[in-house]
């Protein structure tokens, strides 16, 4: 039998309202025992003194680009830097190329992932077919073959028919539909529609492309009774219209992009096309009722929107790809809230374990006894910079590349087998 003992951490499980220092015995890959001074002579000792011991991070947008882009990522270098970054269960999106509207790509990609052998990666299939917007994906298959939820992300779904169908589905299979929100009529341009598109004179992204689908598709989710996640929320009045819905009962959650709390529009000025992403970076009003949103809890999860680009994709912000990688800074990014005392260790925590595990339906996200042993280790206060050497992406697309980060991930372990070490 194998043991291991993550020994003196300070230990922070949100799922079970558990913060205080203990030890973890893990057997066979599951959470064995929580208790102060546990002594197992055989086991293997990791000491975690000084540090945070929590539930293994949980990612729900993901772009692995894997099949067909593999230059930008591919899923074992996205799974290395998963793991960098604490996450021990990711879910990838299907804008891939073919995109994830058949079961023999969630195959491949199922195959490869085990193969790979570092964190779960859980695939989520298309609404519709080849993402164009019209026919509904075989949802029975894909969920069948390991989907996890479904989404076109990258894209809208224009038609309201269409998501009406979607939502209704996904209803009766119980799982989420991700829902990317931009209505591509008022949303053509490169950045936010604002102060800074005017300034540099570019086409922009009208906010309120983001909040009439919201509107919509909150709707649409109370008429059917689906779940609607909104993906990489971005607007004061996207919040304010989620919290309308959650107060009805709605079944509507919602992730932020760490990116999001960070930066606004103005970055642009800065970090040129590596601050291009969709949706884009907004005005300082917007950002702050996002940290207000996540403190008040209106925003449910962080979720990076890890989306590699390669340097030649990113040079002018006019033709840029859009994105920004996200995996290895999410931790010392959501720090920062938590460094100038918006949000408690918990429950930052929290937004990265137990909430994504919930919209995803998945019983991961928890030290309970018994659960898989997925267990991150990180050092709220380790200062390091992401360059060409702690980089694990093939892409470098950040705005934070080459800047200090305060807060890094020392272990992470997935199944009780170490699957990262700083
Ligand atoms: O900025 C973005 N990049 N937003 C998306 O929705 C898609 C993603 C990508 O795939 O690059
Ligand atoms: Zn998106």
């Amino acid at each position: 039998m194998l043991k291991l003992i993550v020994k003196n951490g300070y230990v922070i499980d949100p799922s079970q309202n558990l913060e205080g220092e203990f030890d973890i015995l893990v057997e066979n890959g599951k959470i064995k025992k929580i208790d102060k001074n546990i002594l197992v002579p055989e086991a293997e000792i990791i000491d975690a003194k000084g540090l945070i011991v929590c539930p293994g991070f949980i990612d729900i947008h993901v772009h692995l680009r894997d099949p067909g882009q593999t230059y930008k990522e591919d899923i074992e270098s996205g799974s290395r830097c998963a793991v960098a970054g604490g996450f021990t269960t990711i879910v990838c999106m299907p804008n891939t190329n073919p995109p994830i509207d058949n079961t023999t790509v969630v195959n491949y990609i199922l195959q490869k992932s085990k193969s790979v052998g570092l964190c779960r990666v859980l695939p989520t299939g298309t609404i519709t077919k080849g993402r164009k917007g019209k026919e509904i994906a075989d949802f029975y298959s894909l969920k069948e073959a390991g989907c996890v939820a479904f989404t076109d992300d990258g894209s809208p779904v224009m038609d309201s028919s269409v998501m009406r169908k979607a939502l209704e589905l996904a209803s009766q299979l119980g799982v989420p539909i991700m829902d990317h929100c931009e209505d591509d009529k008022l949303a053509y341009g490169v950045i936010n529609e604002g102060e800074v598109s005017a300034l540099l004179g570019l086409s922009s992204r009208a906010p309120e492309a983001e909040e009439i689908q919201i509107a919509r598709d909150g709707i649409l989710a109370q008429r059917t009774g689906g779940h609607v996640h909104i993906q990489h929320v971005s607007t004061k009045l996207s919040l304010e219209i989620i919290e309308f819905f959650k107060e009805k009962g709605v079944k509507i959650t919602c992730e932020v992009n760490p990116n999001h709390l960070l930066f606004t529009e103005r970055e642009v000025l800065n970090s040129g096309a590596n601050a291009r992403v969709n949706p884009p970076l907004r005005k300082k009003e917007d950002r702050l009722a996002l940290i207000e949103g996540v403190k008040r809890g209106i925003i449910d999860c962080f979720a990076t929107d890890h989306a590699p680009h390669q340097t030649f994709e990113k040079e002018l912000v006019e033709f840029a790809m859009p994105g920004i990688i996200g995996l290895q800074t999410a931790l010392p990014s959501a720090l920062e809230l938590y460094r100038k005392g918006i949000i408690s260790l918990k429950k930052l925590i929290e937004m990265f374990t137990i909430n994504p595990a919930r919209i995803i339906g998945v019983d991961l996200g928890t030290l309970k006894l018994g659960s898989p042993a997925d267990i991150t280790i990180f050092d709220p206060n380790k200062e390091w910079i992401l360059n060409e050497e702690t980089n694990l992406s093939k892409s470098r697309n950040t705005p934070l590349w080459g800047k200090v980060l305060k807060g890094k991930v020392i272990y992470t372990i997935k199944d009780g087998k170490m699957v990262y070490k700083d």
